[in-house]
């Protein structure tokens, strides 16, 4: 792992160099201006089973190679056959660059994943406003290769989902008063979530208080990319990672057999045909106010 990181690091220097346009130039001094390199970071949504992680391991790199982002974040939830977490699968994703991870109502599905959450040193957070008790915390602290800190923070929405969870709203502002600003240069909510108008919701109310707002769970990318005024970055869906001749990760004919008979089915996975890369890159400045969100996708 700190050889990937080091590895990255040095890119980030080749894109100084290439792009010059993208730094901040602070300070009054014209002969040793204080130079601010924004903080950048690449969010996957849902990565789904092994198509899903596949497509991680094919392209990410290249990716991080062109972007140089201080950090990459994923939503893990659907990393292990389509439902759940475990050891294995992050570790392969680890492996293939992703920095910290997220969850979502399927956090769970796995029992042998829970151990995973209980883990201090792992970079991995579930809903924080799952009932007290459960495994793992809702928050943590990940430092980027830039040694810039990030809050990262994750909760489930309610509207439309079968969990019965605490205010996502509240939760955030419990961790907001609880973790003092001078502990984190930027701040990131995944909010995962069924409707958009709840993610909408949480985007306003944290306006200009966190650096991004990013939804996960659709695994359809929505196209509302955008920047507040007050410098929160928000797209209500940043879209799945697997399969794309699908409905949204499981083959076609079992979830169109279910609408027309209404029968229960059990959902398999697709792993042929096209598959889809999908994320946001998010560049913050200093102050932790987010300057540019842009979506990438990539279909192969
Ligand atoms: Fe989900």
């Amino acid at each position: 792992m700190s050889e990937l990181l080091s590895e990255s690091f040095g890119l980030v220097a080749q894109l100084v160099e290439q792009k010059p346009l993208k730094l901040l130039v602070l300070g009054s001094s014209p002969s040793q201006p204080t130079i601010s390199i924004p903080m950048k970071i690449f969010f996957l949504g849902d990565i789904v089973g092994r198509s899903g992680r596949s497509v991680i391991k094919n392209h990410l790199p290249k990716i991080i190679e062109e972007f140089t982002p201080d950090l990459v974040i994923a939503n893990a939830e659907n990393l292990a056959g389509g439902k759940g977490t475990n050891r294995k699968t992050i570790t392969e994703m680890m492996q293939a660059g992703i920095d910290a991870f997220t969850g979502g109502n399927h956090s769970f599905a796995i029992a042998e994943g829970h151990e995973i959450f209980e883990r201090n040193d792992l970079p991995i957070v579930r809903p924080a406003n799952f009932p007290e008790g459960t495994p793992g915390v809702g928050w943590k602290l990940i430092t980027g290769k830039s040694q810039k800190r990030l809050l990262l923070i994750n909760v489930l929405g309610r509207n439309f989902m079968a969990q019965h969870m605490d205010c996502p709203f509240r939760s955030i502002e419990a961790i907001l008063a609880h973790v003092p600003r001078e502990d984190y240069d930027a701040s990131l909510i995944d909010v995962h979530a069924e409707a958009t108008s709840e993610k909408q919701a949480l985007r306003w109310a944290f306006d200009g208080r966190v650096s991004a707002v990013i939804g996960t769970h659709t695994h359809v990318p929505t196209a509302d990319a955008d920047v507040s005024d007050q410098g929160t970055a928000f797209q209500a869906d940043s879209g799945m990672n697997g399969s794309l001749d699908s409905c949204i990760g499981v083959k076609k004919e079992i979830i169109i057999k279910k609408y027309l008979t209404q029968l229960p089915v059990t959902n398999e996975l697709m792993h042929e045909g096209r598959m889809q890369m999908n994320g946001v890159l998010i560049e913050i400045d200093d102050m932790g106010r987010a300057m540019k969100i842009e979506h990438l996708r990539k279909v192969v």
